[in-house]
């Protein structure tokens, strides 16, 4: 496959989970992939295996809650691999507590993980995005629509990144550049879902309320990203596309309440 050949993409968390699901699927389409994470260790060994699947692969320990290393990363980025045609802001935080137990502090983390890290990844690669024809994904999720208990700063911050994603398909639709956001439900084998799910045995509760009756793959998210960066979507900004087996149509906002109580 090489869909993507000679194409740059730039994405932040991009060394596990979800995110790494994502660069993998497009290292495999041909494109040159850049990551970054706090964690130098996991940029390396993400880095290592991206190259040992053949593909010409950099990254960059970078926080996304720090603009000059966040710019400093980008910046690398384009000057190895060129201008970049597809950004990807995946940096996320989550923990499951109710409102009452989170500090001013931990509620700072994940909004500024995931709302100002978004700010930020856009923000230092607007200089840098192909223009005309840069796509941009930010990853939401249910909880952007969803109010889930456990969840009040993880729905706070994700409902912003969706309004990042519509103001800034507004402000750089003109330019020719793309924003939508991917919202991922469930999906199987992720550090958000043991978080969120911490007991095994509830996974197939989990599952059962799935109208799909499955937990999603990398590979779903990774595809829907996939298309949303192709030609084939040249049409589509501003939207907010969940991958999710239908998990929205079928909330079960209070379930995690026994991971809390007990
Ligand atoms: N319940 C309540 N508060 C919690 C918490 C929990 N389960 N876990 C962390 N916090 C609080 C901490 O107590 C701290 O607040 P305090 O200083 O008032 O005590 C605050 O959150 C920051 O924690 P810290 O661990 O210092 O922050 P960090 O920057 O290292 O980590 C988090 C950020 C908390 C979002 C962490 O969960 C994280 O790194 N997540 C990234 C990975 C991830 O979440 N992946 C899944 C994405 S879906």
């Amino acid at each position: 496959m090489s869909g993507f050949a000679g194409k740059t993409v730039f994405v932040s968390g991009g060394t596990s989970g979800i995110n790494l699901g994502i660069v993998r699927h497009f290292a495999a389409a041909g494109a040159k992939v850049f990551v970054i994470s706090r964690d130098p260790q996991k940029v390396e060994t993400a880095v290592e295996g991206l190259r040992a699947l053949g593909a010409e692969a950099a990254g960059q320990s970078a926080d996304v809650r720090q603009a000059d290393q966040v710019e400093a990363a980008v910046a690398r980025c384009a000057e190895l691999f060129g201008e970049i045609d597809i950004l990807v802001s995946g940096a996320a935080g989550n923990f499951l507590a109710r409102a009452e137990k989170i500090s001013s502090n931990g509620f700072r983390a994940v909004m500024e993980i995931d709302v100002l890290g978004t700010h930020h990844v856009m923000h230092a690669a607007f200089p840098h995005l192909k223009k005309p024809g840069a796509c941009i994904l930010n990853l939401s999720a249910p909880q952007a629509s969803v109010a889930m208990v456990g969840q009040s700063h993880v729905c706070a911050a994700k409902a912003g990144i969706d309004m990042l994603t519509r103001t800034l398909a507004l402000e750089w639709g003109p330019l020719g550049i793309r924003v939508n956001s991917v919202s991922p439900g469930p999906i199987a084998d992720t550090e958000g879902q043991r978080r969120l799910v911490p007991d095994p045995a509830a996974v197939e509760e989990r599952v059962n309320a799935i109208p799909l009756k499955r937990m999603g793959t990398l590979e779903d998210v990774a595809e829907l990203c996939a298309f949303l960066a192709s030609d084939r979507a040249s049409y589509i900004t501003g939207t907010i596309i969940p991958v999710d087996g239908g998990t929205t149509l079928n909330p079960t906002p209070t379930r995690m309440a026994k991971f809390l109580d007990g």
